[in-house]
């Protein structure tokens, strides 16, 4: 989960990392006040959307007094950067810069562990310096278990080429902000620009923190995080429900059980629509029970979506055998009723297949084709989807 840059700067302070002042506004009236709040001088009012470069997009203004504030909140509430419709803004104090760095922890996959990077350039778009000027740009591993104590954070700040006077401060900030990162359970923690004031204070001004969804459990906190309002309902509900559930923008909703599978059932349904334009609607993946509620309630789900006109349900029978998943089939059919109302193309194969496609012949549900193989599956899905 990706954090706004406000929850960011919250997470920031609960840690320790030095950060300015910052009140949320969701109107030009509360930013005006937000502005008096901060004292009556200058403030910078930021656009809170989670996407960088929202400076050059005109999201961040410096402004001189509360009335600036106010009217620069009215110009930025409501902007739209790279797809984001901003709906706050931060109302920051402003600092005097004298120079921006750059610093971040992430988690390096391939390499198994975590890399630090930090740069003396930062401010900059850190994509196109890492390309254009590689060496200005430090990159230190992290031991996971080890973290970053002071002789690490000794090591990032000297790799970067941190000046000797502030490097011992950089340090302090870096090891602060290796514990946001690992107290949180974030993948990403990055600050750019980390500044140094005129005053001579090291200042964390943006943040962007990604939190690790998997480590949700350690953290009821995190909840509260969560941006409500931008979550999809329809995501939100199959949450609740504990589904593996991914809206997408098509007809036809897809159901299978393992990931694998599901992902080539929304490439061959993708291919199969190409001419018509239909595509599939989810990702939805119901793991191997694949019983009669965990179906009941997927399905309840995708039909929830306006857009779906037509369901394909792909089964591989392992671990849990065809005739279940059947049986799991129509009982859902039953518990949901009336809310069943579009069709389904049952595509079955593996283990105990024929008992499978015996409990189907014999329902003999109306909403129901099944269809032998999944290319086949797809086709009939699309073009059910495309009939009405
Ligand atoms: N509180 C602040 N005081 C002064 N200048 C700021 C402040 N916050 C941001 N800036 C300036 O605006 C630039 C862009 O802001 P930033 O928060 O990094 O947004 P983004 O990375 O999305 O463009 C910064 O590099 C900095 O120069
Ligand atoms: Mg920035």
């Amino acid at each position: 989960m990706d954090l706004y840059e406000y929850q960011a700067r919250d997470v920031f302070e609960k840690h320790g990392v030095p950060v300015l002042r910052g009140i949320v506004a969701t109107t030009q009236a509360e930013a005006k006040a937000a502005a008096q709040e901060l004292g009556g001088g200058t403030v910078v009012v930021k656009a809170q959307v989670k996407t960088g470069g929202r400076g050059k997009a005109g999201g961040v203004k410096l402004a001189h007094n509360p009335e600036e504030a106010e009217a620069h909140a009215a110009e930025i509430l409501g902007m739209d950067i790279k797809g984001h419709t901003v709906h706050r803004v931060m109302i920051a104090e402003g600092a005097s810069i004298a120079e921006e760095y750059y610093f971040s922890l992430l988690l390096d996959r391939a390499e198994r562990r975590y890399l630090a990077l930090a740069s003396v350039e930062g401010g900059v778009e850190i994509e196109q310096l890492a390309v254009e000027r590689p060496e200005a740009l430090a990159r230190v591993a992290v031991d996971p278990i080890a973290g970053v104590d002071k002789a690490k954070a000794a090591e990032i700040v000297s790799a970067a080429g941190f000046a000797p006077e502030i490097a011992d401060e950089v340090a302090a900030v870096i090891e602060q902000l290796w514990t946001a990162y690992d107290e949180e359970d974030a993948t990403l923690v990055e600050v750019n620009p980390l500044v140094r004031t005129e005053a001579g204070a090291i200042i964390a001004l943006d943040g962007k923190v990604t939190l690790d969804e998997n480590a949700a459990f350690r953290h009821p906190d995190h909840a509260e995080l969560v941006d409500q309002a931008a979550t999809d309902p329809l995501e939100a509900k199959a949450k609740e429900l504990d589904l593996n559930y991914v809206k997408l923008d098509g007809e036809v909703g897809i159901i299978g059980n393992g990931a694998g599978l599901v992902m080539s059932t929304l490439d061959v349904v993708a291919y199969a629509g190409e001419q018509q334009g239909v595509k599939p609607a989810n990702f939805l993946d119901i793991g191997g029970g694949a019983n009669a509620t965990v179906m009941a309630n997927g399905l309840d789900v995708i039909l929830g979506d306006e857009q779906v006109r037509s369901v394909f349900v792909n089964v591989f029978g392992g671990i849990t055998a065809c005739d279940e998943v059947a049986s799991g089939i129509v009982s859902a059919l039953e518990i949901l009723g009336d809310t069943a109302s579009k069709p389904l193309v049952v595509r079955l194969d593996g283990n105990n297949v024929e008992a499978g496609r015996k409990i189907l012949a014999d329902a003999n549900h109306p909403l129901v084709t099944v269809v032998p193989t999944m290319d086949e599956a797809a086709a009939k899905a699309v073009e059910l989807a495309a009939a009405k």
